[in-house]
């Protein structure tokens, strides 16, 4: 079996392969016609006035910040249990982050969100973690009462929806995430959406100055797709082949990481914010005409994991269930049996307020114990796939496996 993997660019399939491979050749890799199509549908999706596509979520969450003069000593409200892509943005900014604790649903806990509020908060950066809505109307009221900017970060709920809303149309500005292991996937790639007319030229002066990634990053990003699904998960198991091929490939620079290590300290890499290059915007616009039957399919899969396994989280039928998280005690215990099924259930979604694991708390300005539930709860997740590549198989064998090890 082709080794299965939540976050190894899991929503590819053939048409996006093809796509891939054609753009390897393509001399319109940076600027081109693909760009404005995407950019299009994806306004008129939301029907958004403006929207901006960048190289990725951090470019868009940043260059939102610049454009709101976000600058040393503001303060920008953001949950726990967030990664630091999230963060670097606004360490870039010089301003604070302050961490909010999360509910049940993984999402800011309003009550806790009220206390964090000073004088110097400038915004309020909601996540709708996993493609939960989070409660954006009593949110978006508390920003109202204290002339706070809200931001949407889409990054995990593109097509979700809250109240027959989508997520995204009720902040001031959002930001959305193409990469390799979100909703839809052009590797890296992100898009602000925005309705504020001041904002939207502010936001357009700052974009007007940025610039595109070079060839060589664009076709990192275009080979990770191919590496990945013809060489990486077939051969993963296969006398390591898979892992050593991977390795490989990013030593050599034929791939990028998905987090540079720069970013575990608190800095983003000089790529970060750029505008999104052509090649990228033909992947995203090929995954998004398929955005609906991705979330249909997560949906089901969450609902069957849900009846047979429980979790924590209520099924909502307007929900994207990125990924479908549960809590266990013996999370390192399962995760190692699964890779002996092939099935590789890491993410980086564990064992720290911040995540990937490795990140470093004080370089983000987190305290140890300032949001004890996002911490007991990062100690105990583990998070199951959902994406378009799970079978109902694949989804029975998980749901057995599971069963047998709690
Ligand atoms: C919740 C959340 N917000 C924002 C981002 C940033 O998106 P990107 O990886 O495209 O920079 C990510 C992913 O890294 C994320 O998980």
């Amino acid at each position: 079996m082709k080794t299965v993997s939540i976050s190894l660019s899991p929503n590819t399939e053939k048409d996006d392969l093809k796509i891939a491979f054609k753009e390897l050749f393509s001399r319109k890799k940076i600027k081109g016609k693909h760009l404005k199509t995407f950019e299009n549908n994806f306004k008129n999706y939301f029907d958004f006035k403006s929207v901006f596509s960048l190289n990725s979520g951090r470019s868009s969450l940043f260059l939102i910040l610049k454009s709101l003069d976000i600058k040393k000593g503001d303060e920008i409200i953001v949950q726990a249990f967030t990664c630091n892509a999230v963060v670097n943005p606004i360490l870039k900014t010089n301003a604070t982050p302050i961490y909010t604790d999360i509910d049940k649903t993984l999402n800011i806990d309003i009550e806790k969100l009220k206390e964090k509020i000073t004088k110097n908060t400038k915004a309020v950066i909601v996540q709708h973690t996993f493609g939960i809505p989070g409660n954006i109307k009593t949110i978006k009221e508390i920003c109202n009462k204290h002339n706070l900017i809200l931001i949407e970060d889409c990054a995990h709920s593109l097509g979700a929806k809250y109240n027959n809303k989508y997520c995204g149309t009720f902040g001031d500005v959002s930001f959305f995430s193409f990469g390799r292991d979100k909703i839809i996937s052009s590797v890296y790639g992100g898009m602000i959406g925005v309705n504020n007319k001041n904002l939207i030229n502010k936001i357009q002066s700052n974009y007007d100055k940025l610039d595109y990634p070079n060839r060589k990053w664009v076709n990192q990003q275009l080979m990770h797709p191919i590496i990945m699904n013809l060489l990486v998960l077939p051969l993963y198991n296969f006398l390591n082949l898979g892992k050593i091929i991977l390795e490989l490939s990013i030593r050599f620079k034929i791939l990028s990481k998905a987090v540079s290590k720069i970013e575990y300290k608190g800095k983003l890499p000089d790529y970060f914010p750029q505008k999104l290059p052509n090649s990228l915007a033909k992947l995203a616009n090929n995954q998004f005409k398929k955005l609906n039957k991705f979330n249909s399919h997560r949906l089901e899969i969450a609902k069957y994991y849900k009846e047979n396994i429980g979790g924590m989280l209520e099924i909502k039928e307007n929900a994207t269930y990125l990924k479908y998280p549960v809590l266990t005690e013996n999370g390192d215990e399962i995760i190692e049996e699964f890779k002996k099924f092939n099935i590789m259930l890491e993410d980086g979604w564990r064992k720290n307020a911040i995540v990937p694991p490795k990140t470093d708390l004080n370089k983000m300005i987190y305290k140890k114990g300032e949001c004890q539930n996002a911490e007991e709860i990062s100690n105990k997740i583990i998070i199951l796939p959902t994406h378009i590549n799970i079978t109902k198989d694949i989804a029975e064998k998980i749901v057995y496996l599971f069963k047998s090890l709690v």
